[in-house]
């Protein structure tokens, strides 16, 4: 406690992002380090699990001494520690679990383990001070595609999930099809601006009529075949037509589903979150579906939408008001449900 104010620590470390932050009252950020890994797993054209929770265990306590001096305060001032307990790589979660476990039983903190995905929900309680649960929220990752109702704090409903692989998976697999390699969805992201979406037309998975599930595996096959028969003709198509082109395949399906839901369920409030969640064109034309619809979007800064440590912190700091802390039994869990 400083100055009257609750502080939460919150930890992430559930990929490639070594985070944490410091969040006063669940919702102010006073520091949010993130020291990202991008320029090691260049190299190989992904995220290599092994070598991402080595470098948490190098990174971390440094991390931690910076989001402690860049908000002002001592660990002594800290309430809550908050971390992710998962879904994640399984040796990279590990790291921020006992990291948070040795400072929470060395100082006697508080500790909560948070799911990663209510952490990438609660990025808009940072952004928005006045939100509160009940809203749809679309959930776009590297590891999940999700609509959910969020009901209350760290409480959803979901209505629909990827059957295959996940939106952000889909950017990264086609950015390393089209040699832009890693990290995939910026690559993509700022390709398809300066590429025609109507260049190359790639089939729009819907599944069954009212479903709200995706399927974005087929969308990579896709764009490999066309890129061998290009080159089999001996043309050549454009990096920039094919990252627009796909972008456009993805982001027509996602923005049907949320609409489509939206006005079948009468929400009046959608938030997005997630690294996909950055995307320029997806935060362009879910604005202009909803702003059609009446509806208010609520888009976090793109920094929030990917991994942070102060979404962690703030989804911490509801879930010890409704479910109280862990003990240090706490564990990781790769595969942890929504
Ligand atoms: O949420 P996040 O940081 O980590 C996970 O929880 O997975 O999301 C990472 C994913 C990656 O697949 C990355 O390519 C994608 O988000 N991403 C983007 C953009 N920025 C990050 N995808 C599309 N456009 C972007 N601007
Ligand atoms: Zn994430």
């Amino acid at each position: 406690m400083k100055n009257g104010s609750f502080l939460t620590l919150g930890i992430e470390s559930s990929c490639d992002e070594t985070a944490i932050a410091v969040v006063a009252d669940g919702r102010r950020i006073l520091s949010n380090v993130i020291s990202s890994q991008i320029d090691i797993h260049t190299a190989y054209g992904g995220v290599v699990p092994e070598i991402a929770s080595r470098n948490h265990l190098q990174n971390i306590n440094l991390v931690l001494d910076q989001a402690l001096g860049e908000a002002g305060v001592r660990l002594e001032d800290i309430d809550l520690i908050g971390v992710t307990k998962g879904p994640g790589l399984i040796g990279c979660v590990v790291i921020g679990v006992a990291c948070a476990k040795a400072l929470s039983f060395a100082r006697g903190i508080p500790l909560v383990g948070v799911n990663h995905m209510h952490g990438h929900v609660s990025a808009n309680y940072l952004q928005y001070p006045d939100l509160e649960p009940p809203f749809l929220a679309l959930i776009v990752s590297g590891g999940h595609t999700n609509i959910v109702e969020v009901k209350a704090y760290g409480q959803c409903e979901v209505l629909g999930a990827t059957r295959d692989d996940a939106a952000g998976e889909a950017f990264d697999k086609v950015a390393r099809v089209i040699g832009l390699g890693y990290p995939g969805g910026p690559k993509i992201d700022r390709a398809a601006r300066r590429g025609d979406p109507d260049a190359i037309h790639f089939k729009r998975v819907l599944l069954e009529p009212g479903s709200y599930d995706f399927s974005f595996s087929g969308l990579k096959t896709q764009v490999l075949n066309r890129v061998n028969q290009a080159r089999m003709q001996g043309k050549d198509l454009p990096v920039e037509d094919i990252a627009a082109s796909f972008q456009q395949a993805v982001l027509d399906v996602i923005v049907e589903k949320v609409m489509a839901a939206v006005k079948e369920r009468g929400e009046d409030r959608v938030v997005i979150a997630g690294g996909v969640a950055a995307n320029s064109g997806l935060r362009d034309q879910l604005s202009r579906a909803c702003e059609g619809a009446g509806v208010r979007l609520y888009l976090p800064d793109p920094v929030l939408c990917t991994d942070n440590g102060a979404m962690i912190a703030s989804a911490a700091y509801y879930q010890y008001q409704t479910q109280g802390p862990d003990d240090l039994t706490l564990d990781a869990r790769a595969d942890l449900p929504l």
